[in-house]
């Protein structure tokens, strides 16, 4: 995935400590609306900061090269991500989520 994104652009975040990957996530801008999407932090390090941190880099990122609004998905049941998400600032909007392979 990370060679495939590298062709589009470098919208890929690492939270490291002294060489350690802690965490990651990806985002991208389409011109109109940016995303967040693979956004994971190592087990043994959650509940430190580090996801908030990650996300507000990607963020900050995005808002440099012009983009103004960020969403992203996640699956419904997953209610702890959506905490996670609510206290950056994110609320639910009401959408249904479509998708279709290229094959
Ligand atoms: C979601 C995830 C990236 C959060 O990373 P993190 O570094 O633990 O998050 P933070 O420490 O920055 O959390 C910030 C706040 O989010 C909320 N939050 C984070 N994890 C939460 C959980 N499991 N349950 C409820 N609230 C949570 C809390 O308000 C937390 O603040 P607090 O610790 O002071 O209470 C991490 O849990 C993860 O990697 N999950 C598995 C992968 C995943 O589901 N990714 C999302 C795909 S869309």
């Amino acid at each position: 995935m990370i060679e495939a994104k590298l062709q589009v652009d470098d919208q890929i975040f690492v939270a490291e400590d002294n060489g350690k990957i802690l965490g990651a996530c990806m985002a991208g801008y389409d011109g109109h609306r940016g995303w967040l999407y693979s956004v994971a932090v190592y087990s043994d390090q959650r509940r430190r900061g580090i996801g908030q941190k990650l996300i507000r880099g990607a963020m900050e990122a995005l808002q440099e090269i012009g983009c103004i609004k960020v969403n992203l998905q996640i699956r419904a049941s997953n209610h702890e991500v959506r905490a996670f998400y609510e206290s950056l600032g994110f609320s639910v909007e009401e959408r249904i989520s479509m998708g279709a392979f290229l094959e």
